[in-house]
């Protein structure tokens, strides 16, 4: 994080992309398995261009694809010079370095192969031994993938090099104990410190902002705990449905794809206590310690804590959309959960008693991210209830996508002889503050892995804990412990989910 903090505060003053003034990595070949897939055409390709086009690769960098799709070097560079815009010409230079390695994940041929174009690529291009590994592929062949590289002697640097590191992309396990399994297997290949495990919500500006807004700022941190916050709410909703991940989904589900994940790790940086140093250990210490501190739900009080739910037809931005269950590649009696919504407790100094609600869900009215803190109200209102009928409790709201901002409700009077009053905002906006292009979460990603900064990356730790949260709420689910909703596509969920809260004699801020 050392380098990429600092951007933030000096984007204001210049208007241009704020990886136009970032170091540049040293010398490096980059190897993406699973280089004919959906991720690298759709993520890491345009990340990697747009790196290029604001000068934040090195000249003495090339990427080699690996895949079973037979490819040649000629095919994977027309993809790579596609990711960018006609005006690329930097980044059409560096994609002539480009190499592909068709094969087997689990053929020793495939990796004599990539070994010799890794030494021709430090030859010929002078990549320098440094090399960047990333695994796009499907999960089954992470571990494959690691070990087969460890056993060609790929898990140290080539001749010069001061690195090798391997990106694992998520999902990270199916569950505690696969995630565990999966990194016994890596580390047998690869020392932790070797280790990038990507979670690209870390990557995101706005998520990062929350540590800014909490831990440089002195107004808002001495209220940021169970003395003065009712609850906290977090919300990360997408308008779209699975579009072609059908097959995919149906084993994964909403708890697995976002809770476990995402929503980990917006709730961490939320509700951590401040590091003393805003480092990779000091940052990923403090989040463990916050995981640690969230209640592990007994499998028996599922029912009471989560909801899960799933979309059927419906109309979304005005267009009518079919049910999950008729989305291509889903069988039509599918149990598989789009929507999940979730009380949690946190039991520590800070947030003992203070519920944390966290929902997620496919099909949503729209697309929105949001962490709400709701305060607590004033003691005693003098007023008189029937002039605060408009007053709601205060609030913040980091909305971390999109329209990147912050917003402050309070109360205020309303002009006139009646001492009447009413909820009002005052607005941050990331736009308005910051003109110029904000890089993708994927670009500020693939760039701390090639200095070598693990802040923003998960540690083996963190996974760990995430799962141990999540686990009994999938054994339950499995169980059949507590049913299936529906909520029509682009509603807000199902109807259990506000009960969750109506219980608690709350309700959800819908962004
Ligand atoms: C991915 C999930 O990790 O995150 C997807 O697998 C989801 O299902 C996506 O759509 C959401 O990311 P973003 O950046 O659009 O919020």
């Amino acid at each position: 994080m050392t380098s990429t903090a600092a951007a933030p505060a000096r984007r204001g003053q210049n208007h241009g992309h704020e990886l136009d003034r970032v170091g540049k990595p040293p010398p490096l070949a980059m190897v993406v398995f699973g280089a004919s897939g959906d991720l690298t055409a759709r993520k890491l390709l345009p990340a990697l261009a747009a790196l290029g086009e604001h000068g934040a690769l090195p000249d003495e960098f090339a990427v080699v694809g690996v895949a079973r799709t037979e490819w040649g070097d000629d095919d994977f560079r027309r993809v790579a010079a596609g990711a960018a815009g006609d005006h690329s010409s930097r980044w059409r230079k560096l994609v002539d370095n480009f190499r592909y390695v068709a094969g087997e994940y689990g053929h020793p041929d495939t990796f004599d192969r990539l070994k010799s174009v890794l030494d021709d690529l430090d030859d010929k291009v002078g990549t320098s031994g440094n090399r960047l590994y990333y695994l796009a592929t499907i999960p089954d062949l992470f571990g494959v993938v690691a070990e087969a590289l460890a056993h060609h002697g790929c898990n140290k640097p080539g001749a010069g090099g001061t690195f090798a590191r391997l990106v694992v992309e998520k999902p990270y396990g199916d569950d505690l104990e696969s995630a565990q399994v999966l990194d016994r297997q890596l580390h047998k290949a690869f020392e932790e410190s070797q280790i990038y495990r990507i979670d690209h919500y870390m990557g995101k500006e706005t998520v990062q902002n929350v540590l800014a807004l909490r831990f440089a700022n002195s107004v808002f941190e001495p209220v940021w705990n169970r003395r003065y916050v009712d609850n906290v709410q977090i919300t990360v909703a997408e308008e779209l449905g699975v579009e072609h991940r059908g097959g995919f989904y149906e084993r994964a589900g909403a708890l697995r794809d976002i809770v476990q994940n995402h929503v980990m790790q917006v709730l961490a940086l939320t509700l951590m206590e401040p590091p003393a140093l805003m480092d990779a250990q000091g940052i990923r210490d403090e989040k463990v310690k916050l995981l640690r501190a969230v209640v592990v739900p007994e499998v028996e009080a599922v029912t009471t804590m989560a909801v899960r739910g799933q979309y059927g037809a419906g109309t979304v931005g005005g267009q009518g959309v079919p049910a999950y269950r008729d989305e291509q590649d889903v069988a039509p009696d599918s149990t598989t959960e789009t929507y999940v919504a979730m009380k949690l407790a946190v039991e520590n100094w800070r947030w003992a008693g203070v519920p944390v609600y966290v929902r997620t869900g496919k099909r949503l009215p729209k697309r929105a991210t949001e962490v709400a803190l709701e305060f607590q109200r004033v003691p005693h209102l003098a007023f008189g209830q029937r002039l605060a009928r408009e007053l709601h409790a205060n609030s913040i709201f980091v909305r971390i996508q999109p329209d990147e901002g912050v917003r402050l409700v309070f109360g205020a009077k309303v002009p006139g002889e009646e001492f009447r009053l009413r909820s009002v905002g005052m607005d941050f906006s990331y736009a308005q503050a910051f003109p110029g292009s904000t890089a993708d979460a994927y670009e500020r990603l693939l760039h701390d892995a090639m200095i070598g900064d693990p802040t923003l990356f998960i540690r083996t730790d963190e996974v760990a804990q995430a799962w141990t949260i999540v686990d009994p709420i999938l054994d339950a689910w499995a169980e059949d412990g507590s049913p299936l909703t529906r909520y029509a596509a682009g509603t807000w969920g199902p109807h259990e989910a506000d009960l969750l809260l109506a219980r608690d004699l709350r309700e959800w801020h819908d962004p």
